[in-house]
């Protein structure tokens, strides 16, 4: 899976119109249906950016959300739910994400929350995971990737687990331009995969699509994509741009034999 996160970029025309360049790349790639590839715009561009995904029938291009609230409706001034997310096309949501732990001070409870949310409401949700660059020059990587992981899937089961989607995003490599090494992704996927095996059930981890995000950009994707234990991308910056992103749609789908 290769999954692009607009972050706050794009308005709602010019997200369509990314959208369309996107999905006239997939067309004209054979090997495009090998990977499967999420768009995540803005709240705002979602509706336009899923009509004219629809317009384009069998584009193979999901819609995410970037966000979402845990409550279904009520007095949550500036939030939207995950029935709104639904109903302009969303499948995805990313919930999570560092920028909204560290900036909008979302808590493991409040990540918990959400992802049980977006279960309820029929979104698969891109759960993001990572430690900042403090914890790991002081070795504490592990450590936090289990307790984020432990406040999130504890008393789900395995089905439930295997329906979500993880998104390993360290901090310090996020829009930095310093994209973690294989082995590093290699070792926190692993760190991840053992620990849903401990927090939900044996096989879990192994089943798990664990994605690898931060500073992916074309000329490092195929690399980090040979590790088998990365099981494809969330993009910010690269995703931004048709030709680059796709770019990275090809490195993953041309690893990912039939
Ligand atoms: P960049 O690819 O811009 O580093 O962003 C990664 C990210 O945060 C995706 O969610």
């Amino acid at each position: 899976m290769v999954a692009g996160n607009w972050k706050m970029h794009r308005t709602a025309s010019e997200g369509a119109a990314l959208a369309r360049e996107c999905v006239a790349l997939a067309a004209a790639d054979p090997l495009a249906k090998r990977c499967e590839v999420v768009i995540c715009p803005p709240f705002t561009g979602l509706a336009a950016v899923g009509e004219a995904l629809a317009a384009l029938k069998g584009s193979g291009v999901h819609l995410g959300a970037q966000n979402m609230h845990a409550e279904v409706q009520g007095a949550f001034t500036g939030e939207v739910s995950g029935p709104m997310l639904s109903a302009v096309g969303c499948e995805f949501v990313i919930v999570g994400h560092s920028e909204r732990r560290h900036v909008m001070g979302e808590t493991d409870a409040m990540v918990a929350a959400k992802l049980r949310a977006a279960l309820r409401d029929g979104l698969t949700p891109i759960v993001c995971i990572g430690e900042t660059l403090a914890e790991r020059e002081q070795d504490k990587t592990a450590e936090v990737l289990v307790r984020q992981l432990s406040a999130a899937y504890s008393g789900l089961d395995a089905a439930t687990a295997a329906a979500t989607v993880v998104a390993y995003e360290p901090v310090w490599a996020i829009g930095t331009g310093k994209v973690a090494s294989p082995e590093q992704a290699r070792d926190a996927h692993r760190v991840a995969r053992a620990t849903l095996d401990q927090v939900v059930g044996p096989s879990t981890g192994s089943a798990a699509c664990i994605l690898y995000g931060g500073s992916v950009n074309a000329g490092n994707a195929a690399t980090l994509f040979a590790e088998d234990d990365i099981d494809g991308a969330l993009v910010g910056g690269a995703s931004l741009e048709a030709a680059s992103f796709w770019k990275i749609i090809a490195a993953a789908s041309a690893l990912n034999r039939p």
